[in-house]
Formats: structure tokens, C-alpha cells, sequence
């Protein structure tokens, strides 16, 4: 699914051709027409696919690997071996977004956490996005966060079928249903913004320690686009016109796929909707509503955001446009800069 995604995007982008594939052992050998039934760009229809054992071919033809990996121990040994050998990678997996030296990146949030990339011990960057349900509502957290600082936040997720692959969730199980259970995402939710909220020392990234989060996640029969309702509170309460004004005046970064508006807020009392909402600049923006007050905390709302594209390969995409301008970068310089 995710992989799809990036073959798609990268189709056109402006700086990155796809050179090379590698995949399971189910998909070695076929091009990526066949491995995709027939879903793959014309471009990039008649690539083979290579096993992650042929790290040779790979060394010649790429600079930088995104990695979607389902499987999180291969994906943990396929991208310290591309690293080791040389390889910028970029990573959609969880494998390594718990190593104090690899940045959990959301650009418009941490693009300084690249600061801790010399305490790798690859000879290449390794570089993680966040889980895509974060996307929904951490970037809209901490605008508000540098000035009101985040305190506490209780996040309920309603998550869309593709988050979970492609032989994720079975039709029979999620249609007509609502499934209150994804393996290890609640945990995901409630360590990963600590960390991306964090600070660069010389012992790697140290995760936010005065913020508490709790996290319902629930899996919904929608296609595409994660929500989230939020109720939180900060250290000094924040007003209404603060917050949209925050939100308003968060700006796109100068890189191909980073929206100029990356925070975009719905004034209808029914918005955002994943069908009407989540493609939204091209699926780059988070789609706020529903701002009031909360009785509990202080402030409720309600975040969306394209889990295929800002949560997973247009996410991918943006933190290697990131990499590539930053001067953390060894490798040829991006064409247009
Ligand atoms: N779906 C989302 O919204 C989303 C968002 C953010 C992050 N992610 C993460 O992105 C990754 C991929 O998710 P997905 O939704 O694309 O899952 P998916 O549709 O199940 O695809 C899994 C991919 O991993 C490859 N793979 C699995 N086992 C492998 C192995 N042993 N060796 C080599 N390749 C292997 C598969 O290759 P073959 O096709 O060749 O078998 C396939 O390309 C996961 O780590 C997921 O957590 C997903």
C-alpha cells in the first residue's frame, strides 16, 4: 500500500527518480506490474524486483532508500545493513523510531532533531517518520505547544482500513463494524510525539518528560484518512482566537511537497470528513474543526489527515526533501536547488 504511494509520488517529483525495488520473496523476480496486478506507474512498470539481499545492484543505481517494510524485524536489519553500506534511508516502519540517534521527523515541527545525526553509527542518515495516526493532530499540538506548552492530551483515533496493508483487515470483520483495538498503536501515540517534541543532546534525542498522553485507537470501515478528537491542556490556557490564529499562521516549509498551508481549519459544525477533507493539498495538510472548550481539560477539537500520504509515503517524501537540503547531506545535490 504504502509502497504503491511512493511509486506514485515519486512518478513526479522533482528531484528523486525510482531506480530500484526490492521486496519480499513473494514479489522477487517479477516487475512491479506483475507484483502490483497491474497498479503500477507506466514509468516504473517494467522494473524488477530485487530480493533486500542484493545490496550491490542497489549501491550502483540509488543514493537514498525509503523503507516501507511490513515486517519490523526485516525492515530492523534492512536498514541498518543499507545505512551501513552507505545508503541514506529514509523509514515508514517502526523499526527504528525508539534509537535515540534517529529522528522522528514531522519537518514542520523538528526539522532541527537532523542535528543528531553525526552520533549515528552508519556511514549513511537513517531517518524515521512518525506512525501516521500522529499526523492527524501533533503538528495543530504544537504550534499551541511553543507558546502554551503542551500539559496533558487524551487522543481518540478513528483510523481508516488502508493504515492497516493491504491483507490488514479482512472486509467481513471491519464492514458495518468499528474494531477498538490496533496492535501497539496506542503506545506508538503516547511515546512518539514525546520524542518528536524532544531535545538533541549528546546522549541522542531526549523525549518531552512533563507531558502525559493517553490514546484510544480504533480501526473504521473508511477507506482512506485518520481522525482524531482530542481534548488537551496546556501549562497557560490558550485563547480561541490564539489557537486559529496559531494554526493559520503555521507556514509551509520551500520544499516540493510541503503545503503551504499546512494546517487548514474547517469552521462547519460536521467537518473534517475523511472523504471530503483528507486530500486537502494533495494530501499534505492536517484538516482542523470543531474547536470548543472542553469541560474536562481546556480545549477539544478535531484532527484529520491523509494517512497514505502525510502518514506514510507523501510524509517519506518530505522528510528525504528535508534530508537532502540539509546540510547533514553527503550525497549529489537535489537538481533544482
Ligand atoms: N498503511 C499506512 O497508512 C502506513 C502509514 C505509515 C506507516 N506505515 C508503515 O509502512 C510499512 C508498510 O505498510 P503497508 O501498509 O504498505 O503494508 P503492506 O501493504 O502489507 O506492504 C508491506 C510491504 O512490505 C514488504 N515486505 C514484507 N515482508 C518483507 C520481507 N520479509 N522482505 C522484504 N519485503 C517485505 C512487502 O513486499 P512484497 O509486496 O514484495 O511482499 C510490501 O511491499 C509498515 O511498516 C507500516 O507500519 C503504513
Amino acid at each position: 500500500m504504502v509502497g504503491l504511494r511512493y511509486a506514485q509520488l515519486l512518478d513526479r517529483h522533482p528531484w528523486f527518480r525510482v531506480t530500484f525495488l526490492a521486496g519480499s520473496e513473494r514479489t522477487r523476480g517479477q516487475t512491479y506490474q506483475q507484483a502490483t496486478g497491474g497498479e503500477a506507474p507506466a514509468s516504473l512498470a517494467a522494473l524488477p524486483i530485487h530480493g533486500l539481499d542484493a545490496l550491490q545492484p542497489a549501491l550502483e543505481r540509488c543514493e537514498l532508500v525509503f523503507s516501507c517494510i511490513g515486517d519490523r524485524e526485516t525492515a530492523h536489519s534492512a536498514e541498518e545493513k543499507y545505512a551501513t553500506a552507505g545508503l541514506a534511508v529514509v523509514s515508514n516502519t517502526a523499526a527504528h523510531r525508539g534509537c535515540p540517534t534517529v529522528p522522528v521527523v514531522i519537518p514542520e515541527i523538528n526539522a532541527s532533531h537532523l542535528d543528531v545525526l553525526p552520533q549515528q553509527k552508519w556511514k549513511a542518515p537513517l531517518i524515521a517518520k512518525p506512525n501516521c495516526s500522529l499526523q492527524s493532530y501533533l503538528l495543530p499540538l504544537a504550534t499551541i505547544h511553543k507558546s502554551h506548552r503542551l500539559k496533558h492530551a487524551i487522543i481518540t483515533t478513528m483510523q481508516a482500513v488502508s493504515g492497516a496493508g493491504r491483507t490488514g483487515v479482512g472486509s467481513v470483520a471491519i464492514l458495518d463494524n468499528l474494531i477498538p483495538f490496533i496492535s501497539r498503536e496506542e503506545e506508538k501515540n503516547q511515546t512518539e510525539p514525546l520524542k518528536i517534541l524532544g531535545t538533541v543532546t549528546k546522549e541522542g534525542i531526549r523525549p518531552a518528560s512533563d507531558i502525559e498522553l493517553s490514546a484510544h485507537c480504533n480501526r473504521i470501515s473508511v477507506l482512506d484518512g485518520h481522525i482524531a478528537c482530542v481534548s488537551v491542556a496546556f501549562e497557560s490556557n490558550p485563547s480561541e482566537e490564539e489557537i486559529l490564529a496559531a494554526w493559520s499562521q503555521c507556514e509551509g516549509l520551500a520544499l516540493p511537497s510541503a503545503p503551504k498551508r499546512p494546517i487548514l481549519y474547517r469552521p462547519e459544525p460536521d467537518r473534517p470528513q475523511p472523504r471530503l477533507d483528507r486530500d486537502a493539498s494533495g494530501g499534505m495538510s492536517v484538516t482542523c474543526g470543531r474547536l470548543r472548550p472542553c469541560p474536562v481539560l481546556q480545549w477539544r477539537f478535531v484532527g484529520l489527515s491523509h494517512n497514505m500520504i502525510r502518514g506514510a509515503a507523501g510524509g517519506g517524501i518530505l522528510n528525504a526533501e528535508l534530508l537532502v537540503t540539509s546540510h547533514h547531506w553527503y550525497g549529489t545535490q537535489p537538481p533544482s536547488r
